[in-house]
């Protein structure tokens, strides 16, 4: 089940909250059973960096790993894995006063055996054909005039104001297959999305102050810290015109085109805040993208969250259509039918004591 909804997926979350909320935290060493390379990393970073180096390297798991036993050293690459991550380490603390400026995606690009020479042309085509020139920073409006602008596209500060909750419905689509989605918001963050598969219901849910996931019959779990971050800004009732408070650094960098059209772009982050990128189309003024990062002693994991599809919902304007993707999995929520302000009481967000229904 985690594998076909991806919002489920533990791992991936940012990571660096758990360092900031939870002192007292466990270390990777305390526990698992077999760690040497990554000593002192936070426990909840483990599996992130996992995925880290597999997406990297292209490969999965098994590349490494004996199934069932990941703490077994029988395996070359696994052992040449801790040789590359001291040599990563190295790299940077000679070369880029240790930031993680050289992780293993820089050589590897999904590959087992990074190249080492320049490719051969493929075709008898201009070899250099002038690329298209950068978008620069000159006239880019201001971070205020990009949450105005936005602000006023989806209907204004009031319309903002009035609406509290949304109670969506729609579908989700992923690996070739798709299920219903109910999508519960309440302002200013709390939300839960239910999916229904193979006969039972499950829910990924973030109570205003923890979020949680949970599976028919089974006991719901707690997010990690840094999956937490992740859910609370996703369920952000209206995300950008908190920004300044949600990310006290919040900057604006060069302007990017995305699927053709020009795009302002803000940076956010802070202490214990999952870094994120968004991206505004500088002729409507909406989102059409957020990145997030989870950092990971390796490098950073990113999420991306594609935004389309802008209509009306009981006066503001919102996305009918988004995208998560990941390096290890993506889906499309497609909503069909949005019901604003309709009474919501607290209790739907709360993590079940007992096992999910
Ligand atoms: C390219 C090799 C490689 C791949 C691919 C890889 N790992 Fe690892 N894994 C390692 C290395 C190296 C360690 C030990 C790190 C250390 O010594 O600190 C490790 C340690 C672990 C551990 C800790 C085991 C213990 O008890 O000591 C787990 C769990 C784990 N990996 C899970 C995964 C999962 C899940 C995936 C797939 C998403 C994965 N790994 C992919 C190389 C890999
Ligand atoms: C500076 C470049 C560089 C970086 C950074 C780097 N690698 Fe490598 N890695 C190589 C090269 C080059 C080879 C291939 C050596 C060969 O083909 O014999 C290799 C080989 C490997 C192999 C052996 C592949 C196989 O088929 O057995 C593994 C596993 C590996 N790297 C894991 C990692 C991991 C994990 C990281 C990040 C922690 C990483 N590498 C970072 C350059 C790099």
């Amino acid at each position: 089940m985690l594998k076909i909804l991806p919002i489920a997926v533990a791992a991936v979350a940012a990571v660096s909250i758990a360092r900031a909320q939870a002192p007292e935290a466990k270390t990777a060493e305390q526990v698992y059973k077999n760690i040497t390379a990554l000593k002192g990393t936070p426990a909840d970073e483990l599996q992130p960096s996992m995925q880290f180096i597999a997406a990297s390297l292209g490969v999965n798991c098994e590349f490494c790993h004996v199934p069932g036993k990941p703490e077994a050293d029988e395996k070359g690459a696994k052992r040449t894995a801790r040789e590359m991550i001291a040599m990563q380490n190295e790299i940077n603390k000679a070369s880029f006063r240790g930031r993680t400026e050289i992780t293993c995606y820089t050589c590897h690009r999904g590959s087992g055996h990074p190249t080492n020479v320049p490719p051969v042309l493929e075709s008898d085509a201009a070899p250099h054909p002038a690329a298209a020139p950068a978008p620069s920073t000159a006239g880019a409006p201001t971070v205020d005039e990009i949450i105005e602008k936005y602000v006023n596209a989806v209907g204004g500060a009031d319309a903002i104001q009035k609406a509290t909750t949304r109670v969506m419905t729609g579908t989700i689509l992923f690996g070739g297959g798709e299920t219903s989605i109910e999508v519960i918001a309440k302002a200013p963050d709390k939300r839960v999305s239910i999916t229904q598969m193979g006969g039972g219901s499950s829910y990924t849910a973030f109570d205003g102050t923890a979020g949680w996931l949970g599976s028919s019959g089974r006991p719901a779990r707690e997010m990690s810290a840094a999956e937490s971050a992740a859910a609370a800004l996703d369920a952000r009732f209206e995300l950008v015109p908190h920004l300044k408070e949600i990310f006290p650094q919040l900057r604006r960098v060069r302007p990017e085109v995305i699927n053709g059209a020009l795009c302002d772009v803000l940076m956010g982050g802070g202490p214990g805040k999952p870094p994120i990128r968004l991206y505004f189309d500088r002729n409507s003024g909406l989102l059409v993208r957020m990145v997030r990062y989870a950092e990971t002693p390796l490098g950073r994991n990113p999420t991306e969250i594609d935004y389309a599809d802008y209509r009306d919902a009981g006066g503001v304007k919102i996305p009918y259509r988004w995208t998560l993707a990941r390096p290890n999995g993506r889906f499309t929520i497609r909503i069909s039918e949005v019901k604003t302000n309709v009474p919501v009481e607290d209790s739907r967000f709360a993590k079940p004591a007992g096992d999910v229904k």
